[in-house]
């Protein structure tokens, strides 16, 4: 970096803004706002049946517990009873009927949170049951949906298939998975002046959480301010759940006059809060005696689970997906969104891309070991082209396809080869543990499917001592967001990050925000603040051309400094003189995507601004006896672009694997039969812990990497594509199984890899491998 350039400016490997807040205990989350006086404690009455008419609700008991001052119920709402994102299906309280259990009822205010979650289970509830629908299957059978089917054609699948010289079919299916942010769920309300409300809630959406409250409490959008310093983790678990949190407490704030708090408690988080997406997976293939596909059909079922949510756009970005870095010559998708009685399931890192990969690299790795080919020879074969073979299923012409140089790098980095040969002699010579090696590619598509989000607001403040408040519309779950747009405004105003503040996403300063995901956080808000500070930067070149007569062009911004002419001053002398010469110090920025445009009906069109890449090495062990299994080495290799902070960016890329890795390998949701979570804590539900990373763990950015498209400083989105380059732990685990039948059959497996389900699968492919 040049020296005349400010320190911490975008491209600098600087820690996040709040690391030292964080690992010394100093970073505010909403419960540890000082809480204000005559503050009640708001605790959820959750259902206990799956699918139930309520006959009646008896709270006489509820009300007379020590402690408590007021229980809210579906009639305490002047407004809407509803938090639903997109349809409205989402009730904050059930009425009439129950959809799963754990559905919230009631709520409880009290002096304290111990005495309000006390109170919750002395409800007397008269249900009438109902046929619950659990499963993707039985789901499939009624034929009872959450939203229409979708389909997807191009090409005569059918012919393709048909004279293909060789056919393969299958089913795969992988669990949901709980989102296990450390901060749950969480809304502090306060009551202001007028009947308007101030809304601190853990949300990615405060724009969304500031209309679900306003339009519970019967009030307007200028009613309801929303504020969010941080979360404590969000993974897609805050895009369209906080709603229901926040509008709960707000309507005990307008019943009761006081502020209002409600945090969940792990178990209540698990139970009441969407998780992402299981699917079942149906395909059918045909290809050539290479391996090269010809023609694919999946049929992709998913668990909506009671509500519509986010599901219709989770299941297209899993249509989306259904190709991952492979051409698809034809290609026929049909997506089922399956009502269910369980939770309604949400927004999870990936948002359906994971799942569509998940499909495809099944399709790829079953071609593989039917011809008896290195998966890793069948993926590259299928690997979209650079000038030909490189449109999309959906339409659209990728033109930065850089997965061929990638994968080559990474290859021949982490010795693939002949540690693939290596593992396999020792398989030969290790009856009980073996070994499994797998390189998988990412190919992940950049932008919110819905176009209109595509969008983003910025308002920087300066001040006359020459520092800056930045605020803009995404908010900060540890992804690193706040540090990457200062270190943009730091970059374009040659100012020191630290006379830079980023201040609490707030629906007051930046309004109709998005919600902060689908990976674009950065790319939307960086833009937007650049776009801000570049109107302040115009305005100063401006004045200091006058101020010391010297053209606009010579007038230099660098490390703290504006050279004008011959003159140097610094930023803050020149801020302050501008300012006596009443020069507008603060500016509002904007910015919305270029280039994209889909059409929802054909599923068509350029749905994504530009792709990120990334290649994953994983070999594992499993034991054969207890189905345990081990991820011994990864390496990876991942394009963020030119990063804005590469230091973050590493943290995104082992984050998110990690988390991919937990999804396909340990964390595993059981509900009972009668429709119950029965993991519902971290004592039956596990995720990865620091023993469970990788023993060798090589996490590179790809230092060739760019964007082609004109992204903030050339950088790409890194929060999501990294979470499916785990999909090369499974696949190594699905070679270790293939091995402990000595290659000889194509194993099946669902996720996740538990040890159970390990074992089963390598008893189900040596027995298929010894029946002729
Ligand atoms: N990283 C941390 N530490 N915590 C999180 O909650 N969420 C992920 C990803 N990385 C998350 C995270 C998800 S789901 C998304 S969409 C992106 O961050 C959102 O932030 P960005 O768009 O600013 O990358
Ligand atoms: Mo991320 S699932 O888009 O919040």
């Amino acid at each position: 970096m040049r020296s005349t350039e400010a320190r911490g400016s975008a491209g600098a490997a600087l820690p996040h803004e709040s690391a030292v807040l964080h690992v010394t205990g100093s970073a505010t989350y909403i419960d540890d706002l000082p809480e204000l006086r005559r503050t009640l404690h708001a605790a959820i009455g959750l259902a206990t049946e799956a699918h139930a008419r309520i006959l009646s609700i008896d709270l006489s008991a509820v009300r007379a517990a020590p402690g408590v001052v007021c229980v809210l119920t579906a009639d305490d709402i002047p407004g809407l009873n509803d938090f639903g994102p997109v349809v409205h299906d989402d009730p904050i309280f059930a009425t009439e009927e129950v959809q799963f259990h754990g559905q919230a009822l009631f709520a409880v205010l009290a002096e304290d949170m111990r005495a309000a979650r006390a109170a919750t289970r002395l409800a007397k509830v008269e249900y009438d049951r109902l046929p619950a629908l659990l499963g993707i299957d039985e789901a499939l059978e009624a034929g009872t949906r959450v939203l229409p089917d979708v389909s997807l054609r191009q090409g005569d699948v059918d012919t393709a298939i048909g004279a293909a010289p060789h056919q393969l079919e299958g089913t795969v299916r992988h669990g949901g998975q709980d989102h296990f942010y450390l901060e749950t769920h969480i809304a502090y309300v306060i009551p202001q002046e007028d009947r308007t409300f101030k809304v601190h809630s853990s949300s990615q959406h405060p724009g969304e959480v500031q209309l679900q409250v306003a339009h519970a409490l019967g009030l307007e959008a200028k009613d309801v301010t929303v504020e969010c310093r941080r979360m404590g983790g969000g993974f897609g678990g805050k895009e369209s759940q906080p709603g229901q949190i926040a509008a709960i407490a707000a309507i005990g704030a307008l019943r009761t006059g006081r502020p209002v708090k409600l945090r969940l408690d792990r178990d209540d988080d698990m139970v009441l809060t969407g998780k992402r997406h299981d699917f079942r997976i149906d395909w059918h293939v045909g290809f050539d005696d290479e391996g090269r596909i010809l023609g694919v059909r999946f049929r992709q079922s998913t668990r909506a689970g009671y509500s519509a949510d986010l599901t219709g756009a989770i299941a297209d970005r899993a249509m989306f997906h259904a190709d991952n870095a492979y051409f698809l010559p034809s290609v026929a998708i049909d997506s089922h969104r399956c009502k269910t009685h369980t939770v309604s399931n949400t927004a999870f890192r990936g948002f359906g891309g994971p799942q569509g990969m998940f499909g495809i690299e099944e399709v790829i790795d079953a071609i593989a070991r039917k011809l008896g080919r290195d998966p890793l020879d069948v993926r590259k074969l299928n690997y979209y082209g650079t000038t030909e073979r490189n449109t999309t299923h959906y339409g659209q012409v990728i033109e930065d396809n850089v997965i061929h140089e990638m994968t080559a790098e990474l290859e021949a980095g982490c010795d693939y080869r002949a540690r693939r040969e290596a593992i396999r002699e020792w398989n030969a010579s290790s009856p009980v543990v073996r070994r499994g090696i797998a390189l998988t590619p990412v190919k992940f598509g950049i932008s919110f499917t819905a176009t209109h989000l595509n969008q983003a607001g910025a308002l920087l403040n300066v001040y006359t001592d020459g520092t800056v408040l930045l605020n803009h519309g995404g908010t900060e779950m540890g992804q690193g967001l706040f540090t990457k747009v200062a270190q943009v405004v730091a970059r374009e105003l040659q100012i020191d990050i630290d006379r830079i503040r980023v201040t609490a996403s707030d629906t007051a300063r930046v309004p109709n925000a998005s919600a902060t995901a689908a990976s674009s956080g950065a790319d939307l808000n960086g833009k937007a603040a650049q776009d801000a500070a570049r109107k302040i930067k115009a305005r100063l070149t401006e004045f200091a051309a006058a101020k010391y007569a010297v053209r606009e062009d010579q007038v230099e911004f660098r490390a703290n400094q504006i050279q004008a002419g011959t003159t140097v001053v610094s930023f803050a002398e020149l801020v302050h003189a501008a300012w006596m010469a009443r020069v507008s110090l603060s500016a509002t920025g904007y910015y919305r995507t270029p280039k994209i445009a889909y059409d929802r009906e054909t599923l068509s069109g350029r749905p994504f601004y530009y792709y990120a890449y990334g290649v994953a090495c994983s070999e594992v062990a499993i034991d054969t006896l207890t189905g345990e299994s081990k991820v011994l080495r990864t390496d990876i290799l991942h394009d963020a672009g030119q990063s804005l902070n590469p230091a973050i960016d590493i943290g995104q890329v082992e984050g998110g694997f990690i988390q991919g890795m937990g999804w396909l390998t340990m964390e595993e949701l059981h509900w009972d039969a009668s429709g119950r979570l029965r993991t519902h804590a971290p004592s039956t539900y596990k995720i990865p812990a620091v023993s469970d990373v990788p023993k060798i763990f090589n996490v590179r950015l790809w230092d060739r990497a760019i964007n082609v498209e004109d992204s903030i400083f050339r950088s790409k989105a890194v929060g999501e594509p990294p979470f499916m380059l785990a999909l090369s732990v499974w696949h190594a685990i699905k070679d270790a199984v293939a091995a402990s039948a000595d290659y000889r059959v194509t194993p099946m497996l669902n996720a996740p890899a538990t040890a159970e389900e390990i074992l089963c699968s390598v008893d189900d492919a040596r027995q298929r491998a010894h029946t002729p």
